[in-house]
């Protein structure tokens, strides 16, 4: 069904709105969905180091992604896998305990020794970039990613965000570290776009329990795998082989963090979004700015309210090309005419 009312009103809103106003997006709050750093600027630098979120930061990355692990001395620390082998030179520094590099067998000190290495296409430098530390490239603590962000929060004006992620299995104990130290670094729902997640449903309730307590309100998220049954979406939890209703889900948290793949469609993010939840797709891995914006264009459409990327300058330089165009006032003049004479049309075939 046309509207020509609609129509021709819009056009006429769209003519007087300021010429720069902000582009309209679909997603939950209608601003541009987040580029959220994944492991840091990983696919540059080695992931999870001071030097790959800086870059991040550089590269116009709204928020930072530190996945936590504990120490065998408890100490949070920034490093996705369970275990040192993958993404450090644990190798050729220590013989194997307990039958592996597991980081919970491995002091803060003894970890503080090893260099971080590159991954899948990372690299050890950037072009144009030089690390603002003296240490780029060691594995850094939770505090000290914290202590990173804030800083350039500080000195420039901006609120860059953390999305700290607590690795399962993810005791009472880890959880209330990591509120605790958030609180210490300001992180207590006062920056904007900090999410903390966890792929464990009740780990994620937990954390949104006990924020509570210690009056703090970082948005909370559950991550998974989407599972449509029927009509309905849900979202799979790796660690309870469970499937969460949303609405379970929206009951204490705020958003989703998604894996691309199985039931994610645009009907996923729309109900999500029924219910308050923002939605955050992972992993985005385009290597050139033509498959940037040919993998983040329909996720956009569809109203993705951010997006996990290990390339975070492809992703601000895919959202800069497709963001929703305004009509500058000067250009805009003549079709305002024509959208005045169409108005006028209407109303009179109306009042006929
Ligand atoms: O946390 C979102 C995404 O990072 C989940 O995948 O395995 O990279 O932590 P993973
Ligand atoms: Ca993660």
């Amino acid at each position: 069904m046309t509207r020509p009312f609609a129509t021709a009103a819009a056009l006429v809103v769209a003519l007087i709105a300021p010429a720069h106003a902000a582009p309209v997006y679909a997603t939950l709050s209608g601003e541009a969905p987040l580029v959220i750093a994944h492991r840091g600027a990983s696919g540059y630098l080695p992931e999870h180091t001071l030097a790959g979120y800086e870059l991040a930061i550089k590269m116009g990355a709204d928020v930072v992604e530190p996945d936590l692990q504990q120490t065998a001395d408890g100490v949070l620390v920034a490093i996705h896998d369970a275990t040192l082998i993958r993404t450090t030179n644990v190798a050729d520094l220590f013989e194997p305990r307990n039958g592996g590099y597991r980081v919970a067998d491995f002091t803060l000190a003894e970890i503080k020794t090893l260099t971080a290495l590159p991954t899948r296409t990372a690299s050890t430098s950037y072009p144009g970039y030089t690390p603002s530390m003296a240490d780029p490239f060691r594995v850094p603590t939770f505090e000290e990613v914290m202590a990173l962000v804030k800083a350039h929060n500080q000195a420039t004006g901006d609120t860059v965000g953390i999305y700290p992620e607590a690795k399962t299995p993810n005791s009472f104990a880890m959880n209330a570290k990591i509120l605790e130290q958030m609180q210490a670094y300001g992180f207590d729902g006062s920056v904007p776009n900090t999410f903390i997640q966890t792929f464990s449903h009740e780990g994620a309730r937990q954390l949104a329990g006990m924020q509570d307590i210690l009056a703090m309100d970082n948005a909370i998220a559950a991550l998974g795998y989407v599972i449509k049954t029927g009509d309905a979406y849900g979202v799979y939890d790796a660690t309870t082989q469970t499937v969460s209703a949303l609405d379970d889900l929206a009951g204490f948290a705020d958003g989703l963090g998604v894996n691309l793949g199985y039931d994610l469609d645009a009907g996923f993010i729309e109900a999500a979004h029924a219910l308050g939840l923002a939605v955050h797709g992972w992993t985005f891995r385009p290597t050139t700015p033509e498959a940037a914006e040919a993998q983040f264009l329909p996720w956009i459409e569809a109203g993705m309210d951010g997006f996990f990327t290990d390339y975070p300058a492809l992703a601000v330089g895919a959202l800069d090309a497709l963001a929703p165009s305004q009509v500058p006032l000067p250009a805009g003049l003549p079709l305002l005419a024509a959208g005045l004479g169409a108005f006028a049309v209407v109303r009179r075939r109306t009042r006929a």
